[in-house]
């Protein structure tokens, strides 16, 4: 008879420490960061100080090991925490995702302990921020096409190129960034470099002016002979592109948690204002046509949330997650793109105006459609799996 492999699926309650992650990000977003929120959206600015807040709260290096600055949690803590934050700003949100799930866990696993000391426990700390660099202007969802080279002069690499769309991009202390080593090797060529910010030949390109999660920075950053030191490659050679993808899979499930809370928060806002606001004669809350807009809200909420909370169980557990994560990230942003129009449908001509954050919300969601891999690259992600 053939061995049946125990099945798994997510036995979840909350721990005593999980539930204290999430009311901390709850606090500090409802105290520290609704204020503003709105201004930072219109200016496209985020304060230093703010950002060094979130770093003290422990924000910046959640999963990572205590004796790197960390704060040694696990995914779960993780995914409650960033989904209380995009609640109130989905600005704040990435950041911190582009930190934890990509460059912390990505060093994490792959640095070397002298790359750990130097560069994770500065990230961790929120001593500076980190960004990951693998789009360029060719090569955004075929990222194997890196046009961007390291050449190999011995005691360094020469890095030339451009990428786009950088998160933390302006402001980074430390750039990850994949490039191409030995073309005739395609992906396998690629190597993931670690680049100081203050390195002659880092330009800081222009910001983009964006449609939602303005208070980010994004911008294109060039690499014009910038010499990297061998010390500074993650992982072997040419692991650089394996190094990409992992790293994406365990940040598509911060992703997914950030559009569950762009979600759950203009949800929120709706149905307060659903109480409050009449018409014909009585709250829009007794309308039918307004009820099962609520109900069909709450029910995509809650089936994004726990899709991103049974990923995160399953990275938690050590169990693969590939599937599950691109799952959670496919489904929480359509559901972030639907509620929040919905959301805004439910305020009227007021969900128009930025006063109401609903509008804000509206666009902040669209990105999570888009970045650390489109809904249509999650879906070529699953089909894999699911064929593998
Ligand atoms: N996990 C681990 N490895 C993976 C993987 C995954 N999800 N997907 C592919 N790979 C590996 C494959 O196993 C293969 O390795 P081997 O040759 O050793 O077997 C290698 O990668 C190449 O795979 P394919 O031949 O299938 O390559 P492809 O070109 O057909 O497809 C892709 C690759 C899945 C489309 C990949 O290019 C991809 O994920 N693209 C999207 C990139 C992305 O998400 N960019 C986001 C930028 S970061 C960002 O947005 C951050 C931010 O600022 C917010």
């Amino acid at each position: 008879m053939r061995a049946v492999r125990p099945a798994s699926f997510m036995n979840l309650s909350f721990s005593e420490e999980q539930l204290a992650v999430r009311e901390t990000a709850r606090n500090f977003a409802r105290q520290e960061l609704m204020h503003g929120v709105i201004d930072r959206d219109i200016h496209q600015h985020f304060s230093e100080e703010l950002r060094k807040r979130m770093g003290e709260l422990g924000f910046m290096g959640m999963m990572t090991d205590p004796s790197f600055g960390g704060g040694g949690m696990d995914t779960i803590s993780y995914v409650l925490a960033v989904e209380e934050i995009a609640k109130v700003d989905a600005s704040a949100a990435v950041m911190m995702s582009v930190n934890n799930s990509l460059v912390c866990w990505g060093l994490q696993k792959y640095g070397s302990d002298e790359q750990k000391k130097k560069y994770l426990t500065a990230v961790a700390t929120g001593l500076y921020s980190g960004a990951f660099c693998l789009s360029e202007p060719e090569a955004g969802s075929d990222a194997t096409s890196q046009h961007t080279t390291a050449e190999d002069k011995g005691d360094h690499y020469l890095l030339n190129g451009t990428k786009n769309w950088i998160t933390n991009g302006g402001h980074a202390g430390v750039y990850l960034v994949m490039a191409q080593t030995n073309v005739a090797l395609r992906h396998k060529g690629i190597n993931c470099l670690i680049v100081e910010a203050n390195q002659p030949g880092l330009v800081i390109g222009k910001k983009e002016d964006k449609m939602g999660i303005r208070g980010s920075d994004t911008h294109s950053i060039m690499f014009q002979d910038v010499k990297v030191p061998k010390s500074n490659r993650v992982g072997a050679e040419g692991q650089g592109f394996s190094f990409a993808m992992t790293t994406l899979n365990g940040g598509r499930i911060g992703i997914a948690a950030q559009a569950v809370g762009i979600a759950a928060g203009a949800f929120e806002l709706a149905l307060a204002y659903s109480r409050e606001r009449k018409s014909f004669g009585k709250a829009i809350a007794e309308h039918q046509a307004i009820q099962f807009k609520l109900a069909d809200m709450a029910t995509k909420i809650e089936a994004a949330r726990s899709l991103t909370l049974a990923a995160a169980w399953r990275k938690d557990q050590g169990l693969d997650y590939i599937k599950e994560a691109a799952m959670a990230k496919l489904y929480s942003s359509t559901v972030a793109r639907e509620v929040t129009s919905d959301a805004v449908q439910i305020h009227g001509g007021y969900g128009y105006v930025r006063e109401f954050h609903v509008e804000r919300m509206m666009r902040d969601a669209k990105i999570t459609e888009i970045y650390e891999g489109t809904s249509e690259i999650q879906h070529l992600v699953i089909a894999r799996e699911l064929l593998r």
